[in-house]
């Protein structure tokens, strides 16, 4: 095998390593509803944070997040969300308080409006 090949053959092993041991698996949210939904993003105690933790969801759009092997976390909706500026982010339900679209934190429980 000559060198180019050797190598081209290592990269791809590397490539196929880390998709299959990095990205073991996928969320792909689906905004269903007819208004903007910000998802928020989670991780439990122990587990890497995932990027992003927070972003804008307008209809019928999906996004997919990839996460490592052995991750636990939360995902959950928030609506009627207001950027009034880069540092004044809020949402009327499941805000997580960060005042920015991505979360640090946990979401505010459900409520009925
Ligand atoms: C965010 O902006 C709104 C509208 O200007 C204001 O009422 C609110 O007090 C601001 N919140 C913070 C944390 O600055």
């Amino acid at each position: 095998m000559d060198r180019l090949l050797l190598s081209a053959y290592v990269l791809t092993l590397l490539i196929l390593s880390f998709f299959s041991e990095v990205n073991s698996a996928s969320f792909k949210l689906v905004n269903k509803c007819r208004y903007e939904v910000w998802p928020g993003v989670l991780s439990g105690a122990n587990t890497a944070p995932l990027s992003p933790t927070g972003f804008a969801l307008k209809p019928g759009k999906s996004r997919t997040l990839s996460v490592p092997k052995a991750w636990s976390g939360r995902i959950w909706a928030r609506t009627l969300c207001t950027e009034y500026s880069p540092t004044n982010f809020s949402c009327v339900t499941g805000d997580c308080g960060s005042g920015k679209i991505e979360c640090a934190g946990s979401g505010a429980k459900p409520r009925l409006l």
